[in-house]
């Protein structure tokens, strides 16, 4: 009935034009308007205004070029711009806060990210384990609660889940670019590759996509023969250094959404003092689809805060600083103090 009602009209309203508009294609598109404003429902177990809570690492990022107050501590702009990408927005974890402070922002975001950086004693370390543990009992508990460990992230969670904090070992992969080989008849469905173009996932392991920039990581080997990470990871890729030593470069958690790579995916489309970084189109789609991945599990979190709370502690109340005219390091930084 509406229909037929619709049509008398448009053809009335395309009489009007005079004939001067073919009344045939007029009709079609015009024919559209109604269904187009019914939308499906939102589906109600995802969220669609995720938050993603970057811890940040001691220092100015800066070796003392911006701050040296003994309590500065920074995110490198580069993760916030990753997360934003992807269709969510950032809550900083500022480590040294009172731990208080840190686990009622905890209760404020979607999931996680621990960074890049060198920081593996002290404060820092207990933050990070005391925030694992955390991510693993909300899991636990039926709240999806994601965590992607880039680089020392993933250095750090190797120590805590092997209870070694000699675990690492020694690897020459400072400032390169990288393939990644992946693990024979991997099961990519459910990992951070799951939605990787066809073409891409091949382009990986053949060309230098991803960015690598650490003296520390373990090899399969070794991952393998400790029970406690065996359990825990399947190695998803591998990479080898420049004296073709062997480490794990992609590793995911079995039971838990929890995404540990040794490579820089937010380096590629948002770092550019190296230049050995890949700023190439499928480089970049590199970035766009780890975020893509980060977020997406972010959005199956349960967690639905008070937004004047998540309002209030949000990356926006802070301001970032331009360091890139150094030409090292980060391009910009949060500086927390
Ligand atoms: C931090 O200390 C170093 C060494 O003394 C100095 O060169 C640098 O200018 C200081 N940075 C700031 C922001 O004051
Ligand atoms: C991927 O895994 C999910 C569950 O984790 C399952 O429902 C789905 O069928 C799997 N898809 C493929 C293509 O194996």
């Amino acid at each position: 009935m509406l229909h037929i009602i619709w049509i008398s009209l448009l053809i009335a309203l395309s009489n009007d034009l005079g004939g001067s508009v073919n009344a045939q294609s007029s009709d079609d598109s015009l024919l559209l308007l109604p269904t187009q404003s019914r939308c499906p429902a939102a589906d109600p177990n995802l969220n669609f205004r995720p938050v993603v809570g970057i811890l940040s690492h001691p220092g100015d990022g800066a070796s003392g070029r911006l701050s040296n107050a003994t309590d500065a501590s920074y995110i490198a702009a580069s993760y916030v711009k990753f997360v934003e990408s992807a269709g969510a927005r950032v809550i900083p974890l500022i480590y040294n806060e009172p731990l208080e402070v840190l686990y009622k922002k905890l209760s404020l975001v979607n999931g996680v990210i621990f960074t890049g950086g060198s920081a593996k004693t002290g404060l820092y370390f207990e933050v990070v384990t005391s925030i694992f543990k955390d991510v693993l009992k909300k899991n636990d508990a039926g709240d999806r609660f994601p965590l992607l460990a880039i680089c020392l992230g993933f250095e750090l969670v190797t120590m805590i889940v092997s209870k070694d904090k000699n675990i690492l070992e020694r690897f020459s992969a400072s400032n390169q670019a990288s393939t990644l080989q992946f693990t024979e008849n991997i099961d990519i469905n459910g990992t951070v590759f799951q939605r990787f173009p066809p073409v891409l996932l091949k382009k990986l392991s053949s060309e230098c996509l991803v960015m690598q920039n650490h003296k520390y990581g373990i090899s399969p080997e070794k991952l393998q023969k400790t029970e406690s990470l065996s359990s825990f990871f399947e190695i998803l890729t591998t990479t080898a250094d420049s004296n073709d030593k062997v480490y794990v470069s992609t590793a995911q958690a079995r039971r838990y959404p929890v995404t540990a790579v040794q490579w820089h995916p937010e380096k590629n489309a948002f770092e550019w003092a190296s230049s050995s970084i890949p700023h190439s189109e499928d480089a970049i789609q590199v970035t766009q689809n780890v975020a893509n991945f980060i977020v997406r599990e972010a959005r199956m979190s349960t967690h639905r805060p008070s937004s004047q709370e998540v309002l209030n502690n949000l990356i926006y109340n802070y301001s970032p600083t331009y360091c890139g005219k150094f030409g090292t390091g980060f391009d910009e930084v949060y500086i927390f103090s």
